[in-house]
This record gives structure tokens, C-alpha cells and sequence, in this order.
């Protein structure tokens, strides 16, 4: 009898997944918990992996899964995944972009938060203090700035447009379709000028790694909001750091970090006016479970060799 193929999952599976998957044999592997060796070992013979964004593929595990055919994540983002090596081998990598609702949601959580200062009224409340003269800011009339104009930025730009903000845009790519009331701006520097609220949505790869970073943030107004819902990699953290800590930034809310989770210590985490979450942005139920059955019909579509839309191209 053929042996059958392998999948690893290094997400636990219940029931009804494992069922789905019933044509192969199903290992899963933790990969925070397993040794470097262990792991090797467990991807010797996978032909499928299903992963998540806490699960990084490196180079050198692709190089030791000879039989990998296909990575499906259960990310949009797959920034953890080595894809230069996974082009080269011809292994298929697909994402699960079924999340944009839920990261929107919170983008806009987060530009209330930060811009009706809402952080220190609810630490003030937990200390027993009633404090109502603190004054935040409208979000009407001012200009928002979204970095990339994918599925996620647009759907925080129809949030944004109900809350009477002016929004803009700019996208390196030049096909982005146009969206009724939103304006593109030519270059990064300007929208950065222009705008009082700055929200990225961009992959992480080498031309976005930290681009807020001394001298992005430098053009930026002394009040204006920095709000980061996509990796934590696309801003220099140690320069945004100083930038808030001295006055030259109003506030930010940032869901990613470049290390997560930070250090106890990092002054992001007490500085006032400054959210920080523990990358929840597609942290709802629903949304989860999209994710999930995405990337496996995903995996099940490519390890078939059926068609399937979200097969990554680089
Ligand atoms: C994604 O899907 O990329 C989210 O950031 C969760 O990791």
C-alpha cells in the first residue's frame, strides 16, 4: 500500500478539521514548544503545513522538508514564512485574507481610543479618580492617511468616511482601484505631512521594514496619531518611541509590536496616550473560525492540486 501523505499542523485541530483532512496523515507539532531538531525531524516527511502567523517557516526548515509542496497560513500576513525560498523550490503558500472586517473594526477602536484619550480615562477610573476636564479630539474634519490601500485599509477607509474624516491614501502600486471620496496622495512624504491620523496597512517585507521610522516620523505634524494594525517591523519602534516620548507625535495605537510579546519594561507600555494591544485585530470568533477554515480548504484545494484563490504570488 502507498504510503500516505503527511501534513503538519502547528495549530491543534479539532474534531471536524481533522475529519476534513482524513485523506493524509495528520501530525500536529507546537512549534513554540518543539526543539529545533524535533521539528526538523517532524517536517522531514510533510508534504502540507498549515501554520499560523506565531509559527515563523524558515529558510532552513524549507531546506529540510524536501517533500513540501504547500504552506497554507492561517494569516493574511505571511511575513514568517521564507517565501524567497519557498519561490524557488515551487512550493505553494497561500494566506487566508477573510479577516479585513474584524482589523478595520479595530483600527477604528483604536483611533477612538487614542484620539478621545480614552486609555487614561479608563486608568483613571481603575484608580478610583473621577476626571472629566481631559479633552480628546474630533475625529471629523481631520485628515487621515492610510499606508496601503488593500482590503484592510479599505475597509477602515468606509469606517473612517462614516466618522466625517477626510481620508487619503498612498499605495506604491499603481493599479489600486479608486474608491468615491477617498484621495490618493503622490508620495508618502505628503500624505505624512498632511495628515492627523497615519494607520498602516501594509506587508511586512524589506521596502516597508520600518518605514516610519527618524525621518518619516519627522514629517509628520507634532500632534498627529500613529495607529499600526499591520506588523509591528513596518515602524522603527525605538524611533517612535522618542518621537512620542518628546512631543512630536500626539499619541498611537499599536496592536504590533517588533517584539512580541515586549518586554515588560518597554516604555511604550506606559507612556499616556499610547495603546498598545496584544495583536488581537482578527482576534474575534467568527473571524477566527474564517481564518481557520480558509486555510484549510486552502491546504486540502493545493494538496489536491485544485484551483484555490489564495495561492500567494511574489
Ligand atoms: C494576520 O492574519 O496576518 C494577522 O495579523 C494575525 O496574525
Amino acid at each position: 500500500m502507498t504510503p500516505r501523505a503527511q501534513i503538519v499542523s502547528a495549530v491543534p485541530l479539532g474534531p471536524d478539521q481533522l475529519s476534513r483532512l482524513a485523506e493524509w496523515d495528520v501530525t500536529v507539532v507546537d512549534f513554540t514548544k518543539t526543539s529545533r531538531d524535533d521539528l526538523r525531524a517532524a517536517l522531514a516527511g510533510a508534504e502540507g503545513l498549515l501554520v499560523n502567523s506565531h509559527s515563523p517557516v524558515d529558510q532552513e526548515m524549507i531546506d529540510h522538508s524536501t517533500r513540501l509542496r504547500v504552506i497554507s497560513t492561517i494569516s493574511v500576513g505571511y511575513d514568517h514564512i521564507a517565501v524567497a525560498t519557498t519561490t524557488s523550490r515551487g512550493i505553494c503558500v497561500t494566506n487566508a485574507p477573510v479577516l479585513s472586517d474584524a482589523v478595520a473594526d479595530l483600527t477604528l477602536g483604536l483611533m477612538v481610543m487614542v484620539a478621545r484619550r480614552l486609555d487614561e480615562a479608563t486608568a483613571d477610573m481603575a484608580r478610583g479618580t473621577w476626571s472629566d476636564g481631559r479633552l480628546g479630539t474630533d475625529l471629523r474634519g481631520k485628515t487621515l492617511l492610510l499606508v496601503g490601500f488593500g482590503r484592510i485599509a479599505r475597509e477602515v477607509a468606509s469606517r473612517a468616511l462614516a466618522c466625517k474624516l477626510d481620508v487619503t491614501y498612498f499605495d506604491v502600486r499603481a493599479d489600486v482601484p479608486a474608491m468615491p471620496g477617498v484621495e490618493r496622495v503622490a508620495t508618502l512624504a505628503e500624505g505624512l505631512a498632511r495628515a492627523d491620523i497615519v494607520s498602516l496597512h501594509v506587508d511586512l517585507n524589506p521596502s516597508t521594514f520600518h518605514l516610519l521610522d527618524a525621518a518619516t516620523i519627522g514629517l509628520m505634524k507634532p500632534t498627529a496619531i500613529v495607529l499600526n494594525t499591520s506588523r509591528g517591523g513596518v515602524i522603527d519602534q525605538g524611533a517612535l518611541t522618542l518621537a512620542l516620548a518628546e512631543g512630536r507625535l500626539g499619541g498611537a495605537g499599536l496592536d504590533v509590536l517588533e517584539t512580541e510579546p515586549p518586554a515588560a519594561d518597554d516604555p511604550l507600555l506606559s507612556m499616556p496616550n499610547v495603546v498598545v494591544l496584544p495583536h488581537i485585530g482578527s482576534a474575534t470568533i467568527e473571524t477566527r473560525d474564517a481564518m481557520r477554515d480558509c486555510a484549510i480548504n486552502n491546504l486540502i484545494a493545493c494538496m489536491r492540486g485544485d484551483d484555490c484563490a489564495h495561492v500567494l504570488t511574489f
